[in-house]
Formats: C-alpha cells, sequence, structure tokens
C-alpha cells in the first residue's frame, strides 16, 4: 500500500493537470449514507424510488419527508480529512509551479455540500444540490437552508410546488456542469474516482473518457469497482485515512 501511494504521490506532484471524481463514499465517514447497500434504505424503500420524477408526482410529501430526513443528517455531518485533503490539493496544483500553473477540477456527484464546506472552489456538481429548491411551475431556483422543511410539500411564491434541485433517475445532467466535468476530464493527465460505485452513468463515463484522452487512473476505495481492472493504481481503503496521506 505504502508503495502504491508514494508511486501516486509523485505523479500528482509531476502533474499539471488533475481531476477527481467523487460519490457517496467520500462523505460515507461523515455519516451520510450511500446509495447502494443496505444502510442507503429509509423506510424499505431504495433510491430509486425515490428519486425519480415519477415518485415525486405521485407523492411529493413522501419524497420530500425523505428529503427532510437527508438534508437532516447533511446538516448535522462535518468534512473530514479526506474532504480537506481535496481542497488542499487544489490549492497545492493552482500555485505557481515553477511559472507554470496547475490545475485541479473536482467533480462530484454528491449534494451534500460537504467539498464547498471543507474549501474546495466551484467543484462541479454533476446531481445538484441538496440546500436548493426549484419551483415546478415557474422554474425558479433557491437557496433553502431550512432543517427541517415544516409544510410539506414546499410551496413557491407563485403557488406551485417546490422540489429539491437535484438530479433524479431519468433526468439529464446539468448541461454546464457535464461541459466542465467532460473537459477537465479530456484534459486530466490523472484521473482520481474516489468513493464511487462506478455504476451509474453518465458520470462513470468520465472515467472512461480520462484514459481515451491518455489519462492514468487511480481509484480510491474499500471495495472493487468495474474501473479496477483499468487502473494504474488502485488504493484499497477509506477516503478519510487515504487522501490526507497522499496528499
Ligand atoms: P454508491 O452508494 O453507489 O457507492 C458508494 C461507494 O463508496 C461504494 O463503492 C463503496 O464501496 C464506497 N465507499 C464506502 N465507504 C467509503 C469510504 N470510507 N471511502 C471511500 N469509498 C467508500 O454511491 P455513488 O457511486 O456516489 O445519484 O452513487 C452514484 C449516484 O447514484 C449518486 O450520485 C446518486 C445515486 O443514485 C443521483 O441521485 C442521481
Amino acid at each position: 500500500m505504502e508503495e502504491t501511494l508514494q508511486a501516486l504521490r509523485e505523479a500528482l506532484c509531476e502533474a499539471k493537470t488533475v481531476a477527481a471524481l467523487t460519490g457517496a463514499g467520500i462523505s460515507a465517514e461523515s455519516g451520510v449514507p450511500t446509495f447502494r447497500g443496505k444502510e442507503g434504505l429509509w423506510r424499505n424503500y431504495s433510491p430509486e424510488r425515490l428519486a425519480t420524477p415519477e415518485a415525486f408526482a405521485r407523492d411529493p410529501r413522501l419524497v420530500w419527508e425523505w428529503y427532510n430526513w437527508r438534508r437532516g443528517i447533511i446538516h448535522r455531518a462535518r468534512p473530514h480529512a479526506g474532504h480537506l485533503a481535496l481542497a488542499e490539493l487544489e490549492r497545492k496544483k493552482s500555485a505557481d509551479q515553477e511559472g507554470r500553473r496547475g490545475r485541479f477540477t473536482l467533480v462530484t456527484q454528491n449534494v451534500d455540500g460537504l467539498h464547498d464546506r471543507a474549501g474546495s472552489q466551484s467543484p462541479v456538481k454533476l446531481h445538484g444540490d441538496i440546500w436548493r429548491v426549484r419551483c415546478l411551475d415557474c422554474g425558479r431556483e433557491e437557496r433553502n437552508e431550512q432543517v427541517p422543511i415544516l409544510e410539506l410539500p414546499p410551496r413557491c411564491h407563485c403557488g406551485g410546488l417546490l422540489r429539491p434541485a437535484v438530479v433524479w433517475f431519468g433526468e439529464p445532467l446539468p448541461p454546464d456542469q457535464w461541459e466542465r466535468a467532460l473537459a477537465a476530464s479530456a484534459q486530466a493527465e490523472i484521473f482520481l474516482v474516489i468513493g464511487t460505485s462506478a455504476v451509474v452513468y453518465p458520470a462513470a463515463g468520465l472515467a472512461e473518457v480520462a484514459r481515451r484522452s491518455g489519462a492514468k487512473l487511480a481509484v480510491i476505495n474499500p471495495q472493487p469497482t468495474p474501473l479496477d481492472h483499468q487502473a494504474d493504481w488502485v488504493l484499497k481503503g477509506e477516503s478519510g485515512k487515504l487522501l490526507p496521506r497522499l496528499i
């Protein structure tokens, strides 16, 4: 393990452009449940049955109760040393390195905002932000940090239903965020895949984009992932322990 860490550390020092894709696993150590596996269940509902436009149309109150539960957990959570290490890597890469500027782009599938709270500057948010809401009628979007939201389902000033401004199954990703993610992946010399099962597309496809454009791939996860066989470095362990050691 130490040898792999050292090899990746050296490669990160050398690389001008680095990108990272994070998933629910990086927030697990902050106490936020992941999606897949037993701990992702809420009252016997799987996220796949709640995080859809159809579920919201059928029962907006139920879906909001689930989001209230998640918002409560996230509100109490704190970023850990792994989140902080990624913010530090960003600072290191953007500092002048012998006259050349490096770049680090953080792309996250997480909606919890823990990367922002750890100091990462404008991470790419592929799946939206749990602290924002959007009106189904007038389309107005705003920040809402009420925990819990007392009147369910919440309504907009125009009377329309408010929904969480997150991406649900079957919905497209925000085009501007996707463009940024694609560009960063295509330009990266090293692409880090951290705490994601890498089974949800299109996000999981970014590793392939990076790889085809010549990037080296590193996977950080305690469990095997479908990307392990194409990775140059596989670090089996928890992001909160490995990232601080790496960076
Ligand atoms: P998953 O729940 O699918 O996967 C979490 C991954 O984190 C698994 O591979 C775990 O092995 C790993 N993991 C657990 N603890 C870890 C730790 N301490 N350090 C590092 N890794 C750890 O979550 P995602 O891959 O993020 O989408 O799921 C992708 C998307 O599916 C989510 O963004 C969400 C979900 O449905 C939408 O809501 C659109």
